[in-house]
């Protein structure tokens, strides 16, 4: 074969990915999907009407504003001035992307050179490191580790980090450190203390943070979402990344925004400009028209913000005791919309299944194909020398109907019947 066919150096080993790999096992109709961060509940109905609506317009089915359709960054910059308590120029703080992966792209390219250093915290949502790895940087990783709980419930809150051990992983060649709050797989929703450590740690050693907050309206009884942007000298040096998949439940719709201070934001845009250079002018405007309805009536409890995660609040107890019942310890997550176990306790027979994997992948594989149930991994989201300590858990995601978790539940039960 011609060395022409050879791929770049860049994305040398990084071809293997998590999503590509179990949606296409769960893609089988006859399988309960607790996989993919997929919600089958339905979005909004106002949402999915405001997109209609544009399509009958024709100068919305034409090109926008490459940086973000006006009337979004608009609506955005009225949503978020209210938490970071401060103005926030629509066209030259904001930047709507294809997604939040496309932030995170944007922000990884545009800002993370050769040579650079970036904090990742494993357990981390699987991009990250590849993204890293392709604008040549190296990543350096800190655990988030458990203290025990013996008898008591397992929260996601008893996943910490240990700020010197954080502090060693700080140096000169350090850019930037991606935080993820509420955190992906595990839950966690960082606390005023914990963020506080990170954002001196920023400063201390001047470095620039990429704050993932997908799940920010998600957060459970007791918790609050804290944007580290908004702690004294973090503006400056802080990119923060949402999503109006998470945010309405249209995961379709891969509509993403970064918002941050102008010298960093744009780079972010130069990046944009010779890649995608713009996103969906429908989906935008319809994003824009949604946002308004709920900017109106933020106190309201109708107010998707606050439904959603009331809503999922009662689903994550159903999970947590389904998972209890059959004598599993869940991680109750404090906010997003997955809960993990450890699953080496639930009988299953691997002994046919291929060696040269960590347990949760034989795991989720036999699982789907004997008891008609997906999940995803938890080893999918760590780095390579730290997969042991994760690949007893698998991640059930729980933004889905009754019916789907009713039906997971009757497989989870039945599973666990003794052996007559
Ligand atoms: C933590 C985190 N960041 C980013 C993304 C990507 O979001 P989007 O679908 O908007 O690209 C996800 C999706 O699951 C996520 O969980």
């Amino acid at each position: 074969m011609s060395l022409k066919f050879k791929n770049s150096k860049r994305i040398e080993g990084l071809d293997r990915n998590v999503w590509i790999e179990f949606t296409k096992l769960a893609a089988d109709p006859s399988v309960v999907n607790l996989g993919q961060g997929l919600p089958d509940i339905s979005p909004p109905s106002y949402v999915k009407e405001e997109l209609s609506k544009v399509a009958l317009i024709d100068s919305l089915n034409q090109y926008t504003r490459g940086f973000g359709h006006p009337p979004l960054v608009k609506a955005l910059s009225s949503l978020y001035e209210k938490f970071y308590q401060k103005e926030i120029n629509p066209n030259k703080e904001i930047l709507v992307t294809v997604g939040a992966y496309g932030s995170l792209f944007n922000a990884i390219q545009g800002l993370i050179d050769e040579g650079d250093e970036v904090i990742i915290m494993i357990p981390f949502y699987d991009c990250y490191e590849p993204m890293v790895r392709m604008a040549g940087a190296t990543p350096v990783f800190i655990p988030l580790r458990s203290k025990p709980v013996d008898g008591k419930k397992w929260s996601s809150s008893d996943w910490t980090l240990d700020p010197q051990e954080l502090e060693s992983k700080f140096n000169s060649k350090t850019k930037a450190i991606i935080l993820n709050t509420p955190h992906n797989p595990i839950g966690k929703v960082y606390s005023k203390e914990e963020l506080q450590v990170i954002a001196d740690l920023c400063i201390k050693y001047d470095t620039l943070c990429i704050s993932d907050e997908v799940y920010e309206w998600l957060v459970y009884t007791g918790n609050k979402h804290l944007k580290i942007a908004t702690f004294p000298g973090m503006w400056e040096r802080t990119v923060t990344i949402g999503s109006a998949g998470k945010t309405f439940s249209v995961t379709g719709w891969k509509l993403g925004w970064t918002i941050g201070p102008n010298h960093l934001i744009k780079h972010l845009q130069t990046v944009q400009q010779n890649t995608v250079y713009t996103c969906a002018t429908p989906l935008q405007e319809a994003l824009a028209q949604a946002l308004w309805i709920d900017i109106k009536r933020m106190d309201d409890p109708e107010c998707y913000f606050n439904s959603l995660p009331k809503e999922l609040e009662v689903k994550r107890d159903r999970m947590v005791r389904l998972l209890e019942s059959v004598g599993l310890k869940p991680i109750v997550p404090d906010g997003g919309y997955f809960i993990i176990a450890d699953v080496s306790l639930l009988d299953a027979d691997l002994s046919d299944m291929k060696n040269d994997e960590p347990y949760d992948y034989k795991f989720v594989k036999w699982m789907t194909k004997n008891k008609k149930l997906s999940a995803i991994p938890v080893s999918a989201f760590c780095n390579s020398e730290s997969k042991p300590q994760f690949e007893k858990f698998v991640r059930f995601c729980f933004i889905k109907k009754d019916s789907t978790l009713d039906a997971a539940e009757e497989i989870i039960k039945a599973w666990s019947k003794p052996k007559s």
